[in-house]
């Protein structure tokens, strides 16, 4: 009897261990996603960098100041189409992500030709590096 219950303490005592072990590794896990997220923001921008810049109007609108700002308003970019104009969208991480998941659906008649992000955690890091990178006065120069 008392060696069933030896038995059965040294079981939960080994499971209790190896529950340990994979919280360790889950926190490392979730480490290695955000410092990965910290550097692939700006690795999947160069994918917008054909048509965009932080600071300057090219192509597409500069982005410095995209956050909290309206849909077709960066200041000096006038080449915006009416159905960016008319969207009524205001810049943040959830419009963001609508937005680049699959931009021509999303507002149709836009002028930025792009098929969008498809994969989720793609989107999820770049918006996370652009909201640090496009903080006018701090990361970035407004146009004027
Ligand atoms: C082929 C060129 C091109 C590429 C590539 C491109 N864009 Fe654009 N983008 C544009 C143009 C042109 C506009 C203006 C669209 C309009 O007025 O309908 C625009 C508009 C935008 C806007 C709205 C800005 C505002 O001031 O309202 C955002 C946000 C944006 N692009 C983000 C991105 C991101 C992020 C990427 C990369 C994943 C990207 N774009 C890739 C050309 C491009």
């Amino acid at each position: 009897m008392r060696g069933v219950r030896q038995r059965v303490l040294r079981i939960v005592s080994a499971l209790r261990l190896s529950a340990l072990g994979l919280s360790v590794l889950s926190l490392n896990a979730q480490a290695a996603t955000d410092s990965n997220v910290a550097q692939s923001g700006p690795h999947i921008y160069e994918r917008c960098a054909g048509c965009h810049s932080i600071e300057g109007n090219r192509t597409g609108p500069a982005h410095c100041g995209l956050f909290g700002r309206r849909a077709g308003t960066a200041p000096g970019y006038d080449e915006y189409s009416q159905a960016m104009r008319d969207s009524n969208i205001v810049w943040d991480e959830r419009t963001l992500d609508w937005f680049l998941t699959d931009p021509m659906r999303a507002i149709p008649g836009t002028a930025m030709g792009y098929a969008g992000i498809k994969d989720a955690q793609e989107r999820l890091a770049l918006i996370a590096w652009l909201r640090t990178a496009t903080r006018a006065g701090q990361a970035c120069r407004l146009n004027r």
